[in-house]
């Protein structure tokens, strides 16, 4: 796994390799291009553009052999990563690109996979998860932590692996934590679940090594969604595990791009799941039941992306985006009150009031603040709360683009339906009051996510 979030720029004229890139449509769907003949408009592009991730440069540009346009980027954006593709190396003028920072070359690139291998390198992911050892903490004792450095991760979506990878942790109170397991102790579900039955909820592992639980589970996901053997059911299930990771990680150390790449290959995995799913002898409450008991954000993005598809977003990209922006949408939420599990609990009591009419906006900030978001997926996280109709907490108006619309149905379906368990009567009462407070485009599109799962069923 290395694609990345975001997209790239390319200014090339070379017509053969500009063919084999923008010929090459499964690949753009990991590394989306904007194609520019020449820097000024890619400049332009940039301006209002947060999601660039590296700038492509060919030595067909200009005259220069792309100097120039080396030159004048980097002065503009010292930080940008830039390619440069040097179609002829022998040609003249020379320039020295020792001298620029940041800046990678590949001579004479033959095709676009040439180009994506060298992507591959520079974004590649800290995707070892063996090799890490006990830290010098002891166990079993109580001990004084600081609370950010350790991400929390629900009990029952732990990977189990016969002996512990990770320096396990629980948490008391406050920046009091007590380790549980050692790298190499032996583990087992009993173990674990001694810990469920005592009421532990949540297991923490160190940041640096929350990364690379990340990476295992990963690993796993995509090995179960290519097994063909495998029930559908289980696949949900460990995609959402994956994705449960990696929102925990984004909600309690903050938004990086280094981050946004996980979540946007967890929105990969949901997507090839979502586009595969065939549930033959299983109906739709199968297929809601499978939903139950994942966390809140990713269970969200995951009915997201199945409602963006249903929606017919055209490409895999803007399924994605949207995947992504469900992932993040509660944000605000959890830095304003970390105790908190999904919207409904702040909805508990007046103590959280303030913090349900903030989250939103505070959420967005952050991820305007990150700069890694399009003002667009910023306003969806904003707005999430927003409806048309109805008389519940939320505030009315009209005018709510498509994206936040997607959020907020996903949101009250989650809350409404699928948290604590799916019956009957919650969902007559969720399709006949609260999928009316949006427009009848989603109501529509809601309603052949259902069916379209009980076609698929009976057939
Ligand atoms: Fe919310
Ligand atoms: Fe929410």
């Amino acid at each position: 796994m290395s694609e990345f979030f975001g997209c790239f720029i390319l200014i090339e004229n070379h017509r053969e390799l500009l063919e084999n890139i923008l010929g090459d449509k499964k690949s753009l769907e990991l590394y989306p291009c904007l194609h520019h003949r020449a820097l000024s408009s890619a400049l332009s592009i940039l301006k209002t553009r947060k999601d660039v991730r590296i700038v492509v440069i060919s030595s067909t540009s200009s005259e220069s052999r792309g100097s120039d346009e080396v030159k004048k980027l980097r002065e503009i954006y010292p930080e940008l990563p830039i390619l440069y593709l040097d179609h002829s190396p022998d040609a003249f003028p020379k320039f020295d690109l020792s001298a620029v920072a940041n800046l990678h070359t590949i001579q004479k690139p033959k095709d676009f996979q040439e180009i994506l291998t060298k992507f591959k390198e520079l974004f590649k992911k800290d995707d070892r998860w063996d090799g890490i050892s006990p830290s010098p903490e002891a166990k079993d004792v109580e001990l004084e932590l600081k609370e950010k450095d350790y991400i929390p991760m629900r009990i029952e979506d732990f990977i189990l692996t016969d002996k512990s990878f990770f320096n396990v942790f629980i948490k008391l109170s406050s920046n009091r934590f007590v380790k549980i397991l050692n790298v190499g102790d032996a583990i087992d579900k009993e173990f674990i679940s001694n810990y469920s039955a005592k009421g532990i909820k949540e297991l923490y592992l160190p940041e640096s090594e929350q990364k690379r639980y990340i990476a295992l589970s990963e690993r796993i996901s995509q090995k179960i969604l290519n097994s063909a053997s495998t029930t559908t059911k289980l696949k949900i299930k460990q995609v959402l595990t994956l994705g449960a990771a990696i929102s925990s990680n984004l909600s309690t150390c903050g938004v990086t791009a280094e981050k946004l790449d996980y979540a946007s290959s967890f929105m990969s995995q949901s997507i090839t799941l979502i586009k595969s799913m065939r549930f033959k002898n299983d109906s739709v409450t199968d297929f809601l039941r499978s939903l139950e008991n994942n966390e809140h954000t990713t269970t969200i993005s995951f009915i997201a992306g199945i409602l963006a598809n249903e929606l017919g977003f055209e490409s895999s990209k803007s399924i994605k985006l949207v995947g992504i922006a469900a992932l993040v949408h509660d944000i605000g939420l959890y830095q304003l009150a970390p105790e908190l599990h999904d919207d409904h609990e702040a909805l508990s009591g007046p103590k959280y009031e303030k913090i349900f009419e903030e989250h939103g906006k505070f959420g967005a900030d952050l991820l305007r603040a990150s700069g890694n978001f399009d003002e667009s997926l910023c306003i969806a996280v904003e707005q999430h709360h927003l409806r048309r109709r109805g008389t519940g907490h939320e505030v009315r108006t009209n005018n709510i683009n498509i994206v936040t619309e997607i959020i907020g149905v996903s949101d009250d379906f989650y809350n409404y339906v699928i948290k604590g368990g799916v019956t009957k009567d919650k969902m007559q009462v969720f399709l006949n009051t609260h999928l009316k407070n949006f427009s009848p485009q989603i109501e529509k599109a809601f309603m052949k996510m259902l069916t379209a799962k009980k076609k698929r069923g009976a057939a």
